[in-house]
């Protein structure tokens, strides 16, 4: 099967030119101006933006947490990033105390395998951290192409490690060429600080956000920064919503070191003022919360200093029911919100049409940056010959508002409601069949791969 896309202005990380891209079968062979070839469909791009497709690497579907599932499956969460533009999501295997990777896999394959419609890899989860453990390190990166290792320091009970851990799991993974991601709270901290509120009966939503000063969220990151430094492991902070959690990010670049910072468009978008409307509020409970608006203006600073390198979601869906288990006690409200399907274009509107970033830097941190940081590039994550065809066609003249209505996710609100945005994306190609035209998907689950990454450098 080939495909000819037509005259669209083609964006990568790094070029702005209007010319033409032939496929063949799954992969990009030919970029040209005006190709005259013989094609089994032709797509007319002309006034639309042609980009790579989106690479969510921070997602949980049908996630075991807090008590229940995150309520996408892998059929509904991969459809609904499709929607949005996200050819390829990085789900979360979580290691079970006790038990071991291998365990973890193969009960995350049972869920994942043959339901996707969109591409996926796994992040293996390494709660406990023991001598077989570290013997599992070079499988998962040689045999199974599960190039990254995420850790909490948070979570305390239940899925966080603690220093030594961390450090003996860091040495490991840079020894057998891997990366080690973090959810970089301050574990204990966090947790003296939700008992003293539930001791004082300050049961509101409102007290998840006290609970997590950002303080607790700057110390964790200077210490993962440390340790990361210490052992030469590449590093990656996941969802980091603070200025003085970035300020220790930027301080670890003055040793010349890098550590990949990634953040979430709630992040950028959204603020604490959320927290002060009752239960309701439940919606945009997430770890870490959502912070104030200094902090989005340093994130936004950030991602144009080069410090912030990648906006994912962290998309981990709970319907309204699931929430209303923490209606008495703000702890016991399942942790997170949903956003797959509206990264893309919600950080179109609100980012290149709104004059914060470059649509060069918007490629760069939705789609270039997790490719190459974690292992892909350049077969995701760019627009070049031999590439996968993983495309979107973005019409920048089109508006259209979110709704729960409207949306494709298995969640029955929205943290976007009436979000008004600028631009919308018509056409959505993964490995070169069009899977979502006008609206329809038009690809089945089981068309989604998993795509085995390689070793990584922690360079970019
Ligand atoms: O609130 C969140 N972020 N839920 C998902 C688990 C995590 O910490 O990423
Ligand atoms: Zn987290
Ligand atoms: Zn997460």
């Amino acid at each position: 099967m080939s495909l000819l896309i037509k005259n669209g202005r083609i964006i990568t990380a790094a070029d702005d030119y209007v010319a033409d891209i032939f496929i063949e079968g799954e992969k990009i062979s030919l970029i040209g101006k005006e190709l005259s070839i013989p094609a089994g469909q032709t797509i007319d791009a002309d006034g639309m933006l042609v980009m790579p497709g989106g690479i969510d690497p921070h997602v949980h579907l049908d996630m075991p947490f807090m008590g229940t599932f995150s309520s996408d499956s892998y059929e509904t969460g991969t459809r609904a990033a499709l929607h949005g533009g996200t050819t390829m999501v990085i789900d979360f295997v979580l290691q079970k105390q006790g038990h071991s990777l291998r365990e973890a896999l193969t009960e995350w394959q049972s869920r994942a395998n043959g339901n996707c419609l969109g591409d996926y890899s796994f992040h293996m989860a390494v709660t406990d951290f023991n001598e077989h453990t570290r013997q599992e390190i070079q499988t998962m990166i040689t045999h199974e192409g599960i190039t990254s290792f995420k850790t909490f320091m948070a979570y305390k009970g239940a899925l966080m490690i603690d220093d030594r851990q961390m450090t003996g799991l860091m040495q490991e993974v840079k020894k057998q060429g891997g990366m080690v991601t973090v959810h970089a709270t301050n574990g204990d901290m966090i947790d003296y600080l939700v008992a003293k509120h539930k001791a004082e009966g300050k049961l509101s939503p409102l007290y998840h956000y006290l609970s997590q000063p950002e303080v607790t969220e700057a110390e964790a990151s200077a210490r993962f920064a440390d340790m990361a430094n210490y052992t030469g492991c590449p590093g990656y902070i996941v969802h980091l919503t603070c200025e003085g959690a970035l300020n220790a990010v930027r301080q670890a670049t003055r040793r010349n070191q890098h550590v990949f910072v990634e953040t979430c468009i709630q992040y950028l978008l959204l603020d604490a003022s959320r927290y002060e409307q009752d239960f309701d509020s439940a919606k945009w409970v997430m770890s870490p919360p959502l912070r104030e608006k200094k902090d989005q203006a340093t994130l936004w600073a950030g991602i144009n200093q080069g410090l912030v390198n990648v906006v994912a979601t962290d998309h981990c869906p709970f319907k309204w029911e699931q929430k209303l288990m923490g209606k008495d006690d703000f702890s016991k409200i399942p942790n997170g919100h949903p956003a797959i399907e509206h990264r893309m274009e919600l950080l179109y509107s609100e980012g290149v049409h709104k004059g914060r970033i470059t649509l060069n830097k918007y490629v760069e941190v939705t789609s270039t940056n997790p490719a190459k940081i974690f292992g892909m590039f350049p077969r995701k994550g760019t627009i070049a010959v031999n590439s996968d065809a993983d495309l979107i066609l973005l019409d920048p003249h089109a508006q259209h508002t979110i709704t729960a209505a409207g949306h494709h996710m298995n969640v029955d609100y929205s943290a976007y409601e009436g979000w008004e945005l600028q631009g919308k994306i018509k056409t959505v190609l993964l490995r070169g069949k069009v899977a979502v035209n006008d609206g329809e998907c038009l690809v089945e689950k089981g068309y989604g791969q998993f795509i085995k990454r390689h070793k990584v450098s922690g360079k970019i």
